[in-house]
């Protein structure tokens, strides 16, 4: 156990309550609060609704599971859904995106349970998902559905007691609707990412600026005059794109969709299969959802000294397994790059682990993006709770008037005012008959 790490067990000596974290280490808490209050500074939706909350207490009784990245932004979202008086759990969604310092004081200072340790092996990531599930949670809210699915496959009798849950992600939305449509979904989810205050903001302008941030803290390379090759033209790889652009890269996009391959030519890109991009590419970076998009024909083909990452949900965007087979040597060579020597002497770098190198690499969105997301979470659990006779096995949209509302909230904490419709437009909208 690290050092000064709250154990499972309950804390007796600290003066802290007997309270189950499994966190790195409590001495980082402090740094971690000064984290977590300055991204809160940048979230001003979210305190608005942490305020209404304070009051309301509309999720009183309620017990949340969260699998999500633990960062700052994500702590200031369990610090609102606890003023809304639910009892909270955390654990991570991702082995290497969990900011220590973070899970530390949330443990310390709010008195939340965490299970998340930065750098957590595979055992260690899915029982701490098995810790955060044991509290019997009445909602679940995901990035990626591990809590759906290990509810579902190992913890069946568990899901008489819940309510609903979320879903963060693209990735996970896409896993939660097949199991809709297999008819194996027991109990309503909402998808948070499909909001367009999340998924037009956060994967667009987050991915986009994140992305690149982690790439340039992991590697200090020159963006300016390479060949960024952007895998995959959904609103990750849009903001992705168009942010590499900005620092100068000549970006190439790859795609299968025929109508994002058409999107990001007239959005000015070079759109090429994988085939051509991997001769020319310098740095590449995917963001499909999809397995095994950079792989051995395209690692054949890659210049010495390419740099590769992923972006996307899960870390199997890149066929690590294949490039190790096909290298004779692979060392750390500084925190987040590793070197692959191929058997002709060829160099190839990965960054972290092939996992999401924005959370890994770097701390993930800004909390100006994540504020509008997390705001969508917690009203969406409101909605989860106060609609729960009405909602059926299925997965849903966030309600229209919640993603208006939160953009309205947004739109006012920028100090910037829109107009409205006169009568005369209103009517005019609403008829058919005024023609020419
Ligand atoms: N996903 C991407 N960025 C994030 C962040 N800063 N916090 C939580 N989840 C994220």
């Amino acid at each position: 156990m690290g050092k000064n790490r709250q154990s499972k067990r309950p804390a007796k000596a600290s003066g802290l309550k007997p309270m189950k974290s499994d966190v790195k280490d409590l001495a980082l808490a402090d740094r971690g609060k000064q984290k977590i209050d300055w991204a809160e500074k940048d979230m001003p939706v979210l305190r608005s609704i942490r305020k209404t909350f304070s009051t309301k207490r509309p999720l009183s009784g309620i017990r949340i599971a969260a699998c999500l990245h633990v960062t700052a932004e994500t702590a200031n979202l369990m610090r609102t859904l606890k003023t809304g008086g639910a009892e909270v759990y955390l654990c991570a969604s991702n082995p290497l995106s969990t900011q220590d310092d973070v899970a530390a004081s949330l443990a310390k200072h709010d008195e939340i349970s965490v299970f998340a340790i930065k750098g957590e092996d595979k055992d260690t990531y899915y029982n701490h998902i098995h810790s955060t599930l044991e509290v019997k949670p009445s909602v679940t809210m995901d990035d990626g559905a591990d809590l759906v699915s290990v509810l579902h496959t190992q913890k069946i009798n568990f899901i008489k007691d819940i309510i609903g849950g979320t879903e963060e992600t693209t990735t996970g939305v896409i896993r939660l609707k097949s199991m809709a449509d297999k008819n194996v979904l027991q109990y309503p989810i909402i998808a948070v990412n499909d909001a367009y205050t999340k998924h037009f903001f956060d994967n667009r302008y987050g991915t986009g600026q994140s992305t690149l941030d982690g790439i340039i803290r992991a590697t200090n390379k020159l963006m300016a005059g390479s060949v960024f090759v952007v895998c995959g033209y959904g609103w990750c790889g849009k903001g992705l794109a168009m942010r590499a652009r900005g620092m100068g890269a000549r970006v190439v996009v790859t795609e299968i969709s025929p109508l994002a391959a058409l999107e990001a030519v007239m959005d000015g890109f070079q759109v090429l299969p994988m085939s051509e991009a991997a001769v020319i590419g310098d740095v590449f970076c995917t963001v499909t959802g999809d397995v095994s998009v950079i792989r051995k024909e395209h690692f054949e083909q890659m210049k010495d000294g390419a740099i590769v990452s992923n972006s996307g949900h899960f870390n199997v965007e890149l066929d690590l397994e294949v490039l190790a087979k096909m290298s004779k040597n692979k060392r750390q060579l500084r925190d987040f790059i590793e070197e692959f020597t191929l058997s002709n002497g060829k160099k190839i770098y990965v960054l972290a682990e092939g996992r999401l190198v924005n959370l890994s690499a770097a701390e993930g969105h800004p909390a100006s993006v994540m504020d509008m997301s997390f705001a969508n979470q917690s009203l969406s659990v409101e909605y989860l709770i106060s609609n729960r006779q009405k909602l059926e096995k299925k997965v849903y949209r966030v309600p229209e008037a919640i993603d208006q509302n939160i953009a309205k909230l947004k739109l006012e904490s920028m100090g910037v005012h829109i107009d409205t419709l006169t009568a005369a437009q209103e009517k005019y909208l609403n008829s058919w008959e005024m023609g020419t």
